[in-house]
């Protein structure tokens, strides 16, 4: 596993290093003992950990989560970093007037809060996860900013807003100084921009397209993981209380696992999945078995006749749809489903995938731990678009995990503990 990850925390402690060697540098070169009052120390320590902490956070959530922000969010930032920057640069022009240097440097900090809570109010709504993060940066940046303030108005004070009274000096320390403060903002704003190509770097921490994922996952999926583990336990034992005869829908066959279990001599199954290397190894495992693979999503069951289905399957995918998408998907299998046919559906707890696991997780054919991207359906919205599909009554049962489960994926035990409802699955018959 775990090399990319331990190369990640290298260079996330490399990087903190890095940066509080420079906040440091940059409080030490702007106190001068011999002509700044004691409390300019403060101030200069203020400074410091307020560049540290908004270059560690830049960094931090640029190789965690910065490819979930929407553009406007990301100008929104850029903006932000651009008056930031803009306030620095006036702060130092007034080098020479404490008072107002002072106000731009207040200016510069500010703005980092008002960021702070454009990003916590955005992330409400969209993810419990990073907004949880945001709440904790926000209070974190607070306090420093308070730190600051308090530590800079007695400065003031002391300082007696001398006319004339100057907090930098231009010698050669001064000026590293200034381009310190250019070269750490800029970086900031750099990594914003460049926060794409950081996320190939930390290749741990990208969110995969299903596209993307799948078919790094194709070569080594029978390596499966907890969810699959708990997934199977539950399903298997669900299909031996299915009709199996007729024609089956496997939607999202993946490598053909399901697709095979429930082949018989007397049905017909048409496996649909959007990957081909999944699909290429379902047909090597399934040779010798009646199933028509397909390469599709859900568009592919438009082209499919109306009640041509006695059954459909869909394990484990429907997390991989977008709101829109599984109410598109529940309702064609309505349509392509025949009267009295059965539709069945396993999902991950919706919860667990917002809060604690928001990511499908694969260690790829090389060892690098990749995630895919996860849409979580609560399992109101799953019955609610079944129900809108024509599948008034629905079978629900939440599977929960037991000692075994967490025996056999020991990671399984630092998110959950035994009884918490992993999957989902529901049963219905269409009327
Ligand atoms: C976790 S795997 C489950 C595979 C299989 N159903 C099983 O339980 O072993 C999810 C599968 O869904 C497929 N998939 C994801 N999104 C899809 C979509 N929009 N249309 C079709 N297949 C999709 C993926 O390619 C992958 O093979």
């Amino acid at each position: 596993m775990d090399s990319d990850i331990a190369r990640l925390r290298f260079v996330r402690i490399l990087s903190h290093l890095v940066f509080i060697a420079a906040a440091a540098a940059f409080a030490w070169v702007f106190y001068h003992p011999d002509t700044d009052h004691p409390l300019a120390l403060l101030l200069h320590c203020g400074i410091a950990v307020n560049l540290w902490s908004a270059l560690q956070a830049a960094f931090s959530f640029t190789t965690t989560c910065g490819h979930k922000v929407k553009p406007w969010l990301r100008g929104a930032n850029l903006t932000s970093m651009a008056a930031i920057m803009f306030f620095c640069i006036l702060a130092m022009a007034a080098k020479e007037h404490p008072c107002r240097h002072i106000l731009f440097v207040h200016i510069a900090l500010s703005l980092y809060i008002i960021w702070d809570i454009l990003a916590i109010k955005y992330y409400k709504s969209v993810s419990v996860f990073l907004y949880e993060r945001y709440v904790l940066l926000f209070w974190a940046d607070l306090s420093l900013v308070v730190v600051f303030f308090a530590g800079y108005i007695p400065f003031l004070y002391a300082a007696g807003f001398k006319k004339g009274a100057t907090i930098m000096t231009p010698d050669t320390a001064h000026m590293f100084a200034n381009i310190f403060v250019f070269t750490v903002l800029i970086a900031e704003l750099l990594v914003y921009l460049y926060a794409e190509f950081l996320f190939r770097l930390s290749k741990s921490d990208i969110l995969l397209s299903p596209e993307q994922g799948y078919r790094l996952w194709a070569p080594n999926y029978k390596s499966g993981n907890a969810i699959i583990h708990v997934e199977r336990r539950h399903t298997l034992s669900v299909l031996d209380s299915l009709s199996l005869d007729g024609s089956i829908l496997d939607f999202g066959c993946g490598d053909g696992y399901y697709a095979q279990s429930i082949a018989r001599p007397a049905n017909r199954i048409m496996a649909i999945d959007q990957c081909s290397q999944m699909l290429e190894n379902a047909r090597a495992i399934c040779s010798g078995f009646n199933i028509d693979f397909s390469l599709g999503s859900v568009d592919r069951l438009r082209g499919i006749p109306d009640g041509s289905f006695d059954g459909v399957f869909a394990a484990l995918v429907i997390d991989h749809l977008r709101d829109g998408e599984l109410e598109l998907f529940v309702s064609e299998c309505g349509r392509i489903l025949r009267s009295g046919g059965w539709i069945y559906l396993s999902d991950v707890n919706a919860y667990y995938e917002q809060s604690i696991h928001p990511y499908a997780r694969f260690v790829d054919a090389k060892g690098y731990v990749r995630k895919i991207v996860v849409y979580p359906h609560s399992i109101s919205s799953v019955l609610g678009a079944l129900s809108r599909s024509g599948f008034p009554s629905i079978d629900l049962t939440e599977v929960p995990v037991t000692e075994e489960d967490l025996c056999a994926w020991p990671d399984l035990r630092d998110e959950i503990s035994v009884g918490f409802s992993l999957i989902s699955s529901y049963l219905g018959v269409k009327p």
